[in-house]
């Protein structure tokens, strides 16, 4: 196929034009790999919805200051043009490529293709639906960031005969409807993790580049920039209404951080292949990700998990082992199966509580969430 005249995501200055170039291209994608985008598991990337009228009348006032220091920034969009192939892309051998990393790396492609892409749906429709002048232009710009993202992992998986049809997922995916206050603490932490995670995995292969098994990590740097924004946007957004982060909501904030990080933690164990490939102990890269994160959520949060207490690792072990009998259970029928089955929901169950009632650690937050990414 010839798309050297075509258009390409990453140029595109709005997501309407991103999203459009990838529908032109929608007619190479494979139904294999939009049926993997299209499950929906608690492990799974979801996509929200949320009540926009309530987000839309949120007064960044109290913000200003920082608020318009973040749009700028995010205007002058340092990062256009940025997410395609370039003289940096080295050919990937997919045909050649060890079976169970072809298998497990796809996977991960999907997956981030994914969740880049719910981010994408829901700050478009946020955009489309608001009036509010702040809300709407912060929402275009990550939008934006968010379509090409998703396009360049696409460009990736084409290459290995398969991508993600993002306008049928637009269509077809179940949605699921979180309240704007859960909404800002489970996208705020997945921008800051996110971020984390493609910068851990980028210093490390600066340091091994002989792991670096595909060109895409040469892009992990800017991409964890735009990610950091879209989490100092949020934080600003939590910060307009200080009872966000205080009573009770401080336990949501608790459910979300150990909901995030031991979704992570199975999710990754999912793939050993794929982090031996990358010369990365899977919980190693794990605590090295949540300790980055803690130090950035402390920007908002008044507290934080206590990753290192002896019960978060012993918890983390046994939640994945749960989550791994029960993938096994699912395999085979029967009685005997179906008891597997409910015994590992249970112990799954067990676990998470477990991790969840670990002690917090609580600080002072700063009056200022600004930062600047530092790893
Ligand atoms: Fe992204
Ligand atoms: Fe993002």
């Amino acid at each position: 196929m010839n798309m050297q005249n075509t258009r390409h995501t990453a140029d595109a200055t709005t997501v309407e034009e991103g999203l459009a170039i990838q529908e032109e291209q929608a007619k190479f994608d494979s139904t294999a790999a939009t049926e993997v985008a299209m499950q929906n598991t608690l492990l799974t990337p979801r996509f929200y919805t949320t009540d926009f009228d309530e987000l839309d009348a949120i007064d960044v006032s109290p913000v200003r200051e920082d608020w318009d220091k973040l749009i700028a920034q995010m205007v002058s969009d340092p990062n256009k043009g940025h997410f395609k192939k370039n003289a940096d892309w080295d050919k990937v051998d997919w045909d050649g490529m060890d079976p169970a990393l072809r298998k497990e790396f796809i996977d991960f492609l999907i997956s981030s293709c994914t969740a880049e892409f719910s981010g994408c749906v829901l700050y478009k429709e946020m955009k489309r639906r608001g009036k509010n002048k702040d809300i709407t232009q912060l929402f275009q710009l990550m939008a934006r960031d968010e379509a090409r993202h998703a396009g360049f992992i696409n460009d990736a998986l084409r290459e290995a005969g398969v991508a993600v049809n993002l306008g049928f997922l637009t269509q077809s995916k179940k949605y699921t409807y979180f309240r704007p206050k859960f909404i800002y603490y489970a996208t705020y932490l997945s921008e800051k993790i996110g971020y984390a995670r493609y910068i851990t995995i980028f210093r490390h292969l600066q340091e091994h580049p002989e792991h670096r098994f595909h060109p895409i990590f040469k892009w992990f740097e800017e991409w964890c920039n735009d990610e950091f924004s879209h989490g100092e946007a949020f934080a600003l957004l939590m910060k307009t209404d200080p009872r966000l982060t205080s009573g009770t909501n401080v336990l949501w904030i608790k459910f979300f951080l150990t909901a995030v990080f031991a979704t992570m933690h199975v999710r990754d164990h999912q793939r050993p292949v794929f982090h031996a490939a990358l010369g990365v102990d899977p919980d190693w890269y794990g605590h090295e990700v949540f300790v980055k994160t803690s130090a950035l959520t402390k920007q908002i949060f008044p507290i934080t998990l206590d990753i290192d207490n002896p019960r978060w690792a012993a918890g983390l072990k046994r939640l994945q082992k749960a989550n791994a009998d029960l993938d096994n259970a699912r395999q085979s029928k029967g009685v005997g199966a179906m008891a597997r089955r409910m015994s590992a929901q249970a112990r799954a169950a067990t676990a998470f509580v477990g991790l969840f009632t670990i002690p917090m650690k609580k600080h002072r937050v700063p009056d200022s969430t600004r930062m600047v990414p530092a790893y």
